[in-house]
């Protein structure tokens, strides 16, 4: 088969589209023809080696993927050949999808079939990959975790990704108030058609003094301030996050991608009451409840850009440049 490889750590420069042996089908497993792959925040993090588990090579990128079953293992019984799919990426005992295990830009892919889910006939291909690893991770952190509510002051920042644009999507549909940051006029103007209620363009304007000037002070025993931050960025973003937050407030996170070493001051934490809430992955049922709200136009992926999946290298530049809305999606 073909698939986007990358041989050596490195730039985007380094991934190959290139012959890869077939997928072996193990007894437990089926092998999915890639209807559509979906790449994440996470690919340029793997490729350039700043995650803390060791990737072995050559590596196929990406951990999102939607397929048709081409082939199944001796001992699948609840699968049929042309069954549609998508997977969930992280399998007990070979790690993640793109980062341990073999990824999904390829024309077949190989899967543990406890790890299928199924999709709604409604579904594309180019939706369902767009979903797991993003809409999942949003869903978990924003609804299971931080238990967003109607009414509330939601900031979040890095808005403009995958994580990001599904993390307003979800806020908007509990009813909050959403304050979505990002560092870029254009992707600001996409966050409003989007639902954002307020943008701020974060190269130009600190975020805690937007939230100071636009909704008070956090004071104790008064109001002021915003109810829930979202902060996957890390690094020196936590005390102007920390002194955003009204009295009994909360911080949610999944990552950091700039930092996980981050600044802090821990008395607004104690001062305030504000809750840190940490949030990581997503279960299957997750994955499966995002396809049903995209199935019944409760929710629309933010989709970026579709290429081919011999553009991979093209797809994880524009990750790493930043010049992205959404989802960047790679199909056969
Ligand atoms: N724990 C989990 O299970 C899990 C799962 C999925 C993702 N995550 C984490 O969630 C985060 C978001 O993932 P994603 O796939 O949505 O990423 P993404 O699509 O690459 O989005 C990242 C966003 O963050 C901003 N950004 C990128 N680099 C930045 C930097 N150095 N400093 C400040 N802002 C930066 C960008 O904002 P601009 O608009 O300003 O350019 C971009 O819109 C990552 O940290 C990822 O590791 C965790």
């Amino acid at each position: 088969m073909k698939a986007a490889v990358f041989h050596e750590h490195g730039s985007s420069e380094n991934i190959k589209w290139e012959d890869f042996p077939d997928p072996e089908c193990g007894p437990d497993d089926v092998v999915i023809k890639v209807g559509a792959a979906g790449l994440n925040g996470f690919e340029p993090m793997i490729l350039l080696k700043t995650t803390a588990l060791k990737t072995p090579l050559p590596m196929i990128v990406a951990g999102d993927a939607a397929g048709e079953i081409v082939e199944l293992g001796a001992n699948v019984k609840d699968w049929a050949i042309s069954d549609r799919v998508s997977i969930y990426p992280m399998v007990a005992g070979e790690g993640m999808t793109g980062e341990t295990r073999l990824g999904t830009c390829a024309q077949y892919h190989r899967i543990p079939a406890s790890h299928l889910v199924r999709m709604p006939d409604a579904l594309t291909y180019e939706h369902a990959a767009s979903l797991p690893i993003a809409y999942g991770t949003a869903l978990r952190m924003m609804v299971t975790r931080a238990k967003v509510k109607a009414g509330e002051k939601v900031m979040i920042l890095g808005a403009a990704g995958g994580v990001g644009t599904a993390a307003v999507q979800l806020a908007k549909a509990a009813g909050a108030e959403v304050i979505a940051c990002s560092s870029s006029d254009w992707k600001l103007e996409k966050l409003k058609e989007i639902g954002a209620d307020h943008v701020v363009n974060t190269s130009e304007t600190n975020f805690r003094e937007w939230v100071w000037d636009n909704f008070g002070k956090p004071r104790m025993g008064q109001s002021g301030g915003i109810d829930l931050m979202v902060n996957y960025i890390g690094g020196d973003t936590w005390i102007d996050c920390l002194r955003s937050i009204g009295p009994g407030g909360r911080m949610t996170l999944c990552g950091a991608t700039q930092d996980y070493k981050t600044d802090n001051d821990c008395r607004y934490i104690w001062t305030y009451e504000i809750d840190i809430i940490g949030s990581n992955g997503w279960t299957m049922e997750d994955q499966a409840e995002m396809m049903r709200m995209v199935a019944a136009n409760e929710i629309t992926p933010v989709i970026d850009t579709v290429l081919p999946l011999s553009e991979t290298a093209k797809g994880v530049q524009k990750l790493i440049d930043r010049d992205f809305f959404g989802k960047i999606v790679l199909v056969p």
